[in-house]
């Protein structure tokens, strides 16, 4: 077993990414639980649901920095590709039957945590200067006029709050 647990260092102080980063390393944790109880299903449930949740995670980031006028936007995004395509190929050797836990989350654990101390913490300060709405709305206001926040996770995960 190797659990991940969150430090301080891997805070971004944006309370919604920050939200939706905790929630990819309970998906990296679950990996670990499904591993060491040796059910294939259950791992294939949980790389399925790693998968999905991460690819809303990056789209919803995109938009954020695209919002926010991030100029290293477009090499952020390949990253962000280049993961995916890194982690579709575990999937599809996964569904050939081999046996890929181990590796994908060795490989997931060193991928998040440099990603979220180097490259989403470059875009902080933008973010921050540029979408000062962000923080203030909860996501979950009754008023008429929703805020980006709440447009956006409803967009990018289905719901109002996340
Ligand atoms: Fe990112
Ligand atoms: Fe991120």
């Amino acid at each position: 077993m190797s659990y991940l647990f969150w430090s301080s260092e891997l805070d971004t102080g944006i309370k919604s990414i920050d939200q939706q980063h905790k929630r990819i390393v309970e998906y990296i944790n679950r990996l670990d639980d499904a591993r060491a109880q040796g059910s294939r299903q259950l791992i294939g449930e949980v790389i399925d649901g790693l998968v999905d949740y991460t690819q809303s995670h990056f789209s919803f980031e995109e938009k954020m920095m695209e919002d926010a006028g991030y100029p290293l936007l477009r090499g952020h995004r390949r990253v962000h590709q280049m993961f995916i395509k890194q982690v579709a190929d575990y999937q599809q050797r996964f569904e050939a039957g081999e046996d890929v836990a181990e590796e994908l989350h060795s490989l997931l654990k060193r991928w998040l945590f440099n990603h979220i101390k180097h490259d989403d913490a470059s875009y902080v300060t933008d973010v921050k200067a540029s979408m000062q709405d962000l923080e203030t709305d909860s996501g979950e206001e009754d008023g008429e006029q929703e805020g980006w926040l709440a447009r956006n996770l409803r967009r990018f995960f289905g719901r109002s709050s996340g």
